[in-house]
């Protein structure tokens, strides 16, 4: 890492509101935001649409080195096509854990996500942003919530978008099994980096959360 850049680490579970509060970090720090968990989904969705099972580790495996996932303009590229919105269907939302389980495929999105870190001044959001991919980051966040209120604001996402068959309760329970999987995987599993400051969001706005992340980064130059 390039010590002269800016690296910003926030980790955290599913649903927390990692990736709206560094959105808006990004903004007005005027770093570029990395969407860790758009690259696992983007590989998902390459997987699932080629009629793979996500559960099994060769079948995954076939496409990986025919892969190109880029971000650009604030969108995810797969293979030269934008994702954002297909990433986010609730098939990859099921499936994404077990295809990021697997090591070969995490030591393929650690490249490319050491690489755009070492271009940029970045905030990025992941699972093991501060215990792996930037271990040496200037600043780490690690933002949680109850998952009834994380499943509650996934909830909301999906009916803002149009989405009237979801339930609540399956995606509180997907939350909770993708948390589970994410948690106990023997590579990279989820915890708390060591030297990372906690944020519990569950009783904070998005306002709130990221005017704290930025009197801390403040605070702390
Ligand atoms: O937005 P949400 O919190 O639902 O998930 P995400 O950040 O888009 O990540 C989707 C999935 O990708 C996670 O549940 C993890 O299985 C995986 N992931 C990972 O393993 N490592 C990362 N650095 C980021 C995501």
């Amino acid at each position: 890492m390039n010590k002269d850049l800016i690296a910003i680490a926030i980790d955290g579970p599913a649903g927390a509101g990692k990736s709206t509060v560094a959105k808006e970090i990004a903004k007005k720090l005027n770093l570029e935001y990395i969407d860790t968990g758009a690259m696992y989904r983007a590989y998902t969705l390459k997987v699932l649409e080629n009629g793979l099972d996500p559960k099994n580790e060769n079948e995954v495996l076939r496409l990986l080195d025919n892969t190109e996932i880029t971000f650009l303009d604030n969108h995810i590229y797969l293979d030269g096509v934008i994702v954002d919105d297909k990433i986010r269907e609730s098939i990859v939302n099921q499936n994404v854990s077990y295809v990021s389980s697997y090591p070969e495929v995490r030591k393929k999105m650690v490249e490319l996500q050491q690489k755009m870190a070492s271009k940029n001044n970045v905030i990025m959001d992941g699972r093991d942003i501060g215990t792996v991919v930037l271990p040496n980051a200037s600043h780490k966040f690690y933002i949680t919530a109850k998952p009834e209120e994380r499943g509650k604001r996934r909830y909301k996402e999906f009916v803002d978008k149009g989405d009237t068959e979801i339930k609540l309760e399956d995606i509180v329970e997907e939350i909770k099994k993708r948390d589970e999987i994410d948690s106990t995987r023997e590579e990279s599993p989820l915890r708390i980096p060591d030297d990372a400051i906690v944020i519990d969001s569950t009783n904070l706005t998005v306002d709130e959360v990221v005017d704290l992340i930025i009197e801390l980064i403040k605070g702390e130059n």
